[in-house]
């Protein structure tokens, strides 16, 4: 899962699986962007990838302004002078509640990280791609989109058009080099956590047939796959990081 050279965005990549998914593109040879709303905690991976002998940038980005992506990939542009890998990770869980206690602003504002930042991530370094005859795409869903988690509606839709788009996008491409495929990770130990109820987080590790939360390399490892050469005849597919929760 060799990927040396080639350059890598990752989104969200400043805690989490964003960060777990950036250590380990640039272990495995890439230099990586690393784009956060989160300025400080972008510099401080960044910082870390740089002392594994590889380049990373960090950006400030908020994914759901097509202003912010744009300038983020014309800089990377500029820097790199080429983009070779996306990793679509940004996400917020959004409040955990039914839907009887959702405002109209909780949908909008899921819907409009998780989804939308996928859509304009994605269509700012499609044509970079394109041109180059080479990208590897892989957008970070969740079992949620496959599922559909109670008290997590805006959050299951999104994850749901997630594994949508990157089926669509993936056939759009069949005629380059370029793979598109998703990931669905169940629960996994990290920061998103923080702001959920715990009678969610039960209900969601209580599906999970190997009885555990997952740990955000766990969720890398498929990635680096997904990201590689290797994936040369792998598109459109949603690999599950779940210990077994969905059955399709
Ligand atoms: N942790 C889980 O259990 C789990 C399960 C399934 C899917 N996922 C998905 O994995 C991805 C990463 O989740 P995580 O658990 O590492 O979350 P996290 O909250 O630990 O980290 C998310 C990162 O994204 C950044 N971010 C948030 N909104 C952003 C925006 N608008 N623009 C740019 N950056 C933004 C945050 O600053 C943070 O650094 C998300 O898409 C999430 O939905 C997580």
């Amino acid at each position: 899962m060799d990927i040396t050279g080639k350059i890598a965005i990752v989104t969200g990549a400043g805690q989490g699986i964003g960060k777990a998914i950036s250590l380990r593109l640039a272990n495995a040879g890439a230099d990586v962007a690393i784009l956060d709303l989160n300025l400080q905690s972008a510099e401080t991976v960044a910082k870390e990838i740089e002392t594994m002998g590889r380049h990373a940038i960090p950006i400030q980005v908020n994914v759901s302004k097509s202003e912010n992506v744009n300038a983020a990939v014309r800089r990377i542009l500029t820097e790199f002078g080429r983009i070779d890998i996306l990793v679509n990770n940004a996400g917020i869980a959004g409040r955990t509640l039914p839907l009887t206690d959702l405002d109209e602003s909780d949908w909008d504002e899921v819907i409009a990280v998780n989804l939308s930042g996928v859509f304009l991530c994605c269509k700012a370094v499609i044509g970079t791609m394109i041109a180059q005859d080479y990208g590897r795409i892989v957008n970070i869903a969740s079992i949620a989109g496959k599922e559909g988690n109670p008290t997590m509606i805006p959050y299951s839709v999104s994850k749901a058009g997630v594994i949508c788009l990157t089926k669509a996008l993936a056939k759009e491409m069949t005629d380059y080099n370029i793979r598109v495929n998703a990931v669905s990770p169940a629960v996994i130990e990290t920061p998103i956590m923080d702001g959920m109820a715990q009678s969610t987080i039960d209900y969601m590790v209580s599906k999970i047939p190997l009885g555990r939360i997952g740990k955000p390399e766990e969720v890398a490892a498929v990635v680096n796959f997904l990201a590689s050469d290797e994936a040369s005849f792998v598109t459109g597919q949603c690999y599950d990081v779940s210990g077994g929760r969905a059955t399709y």
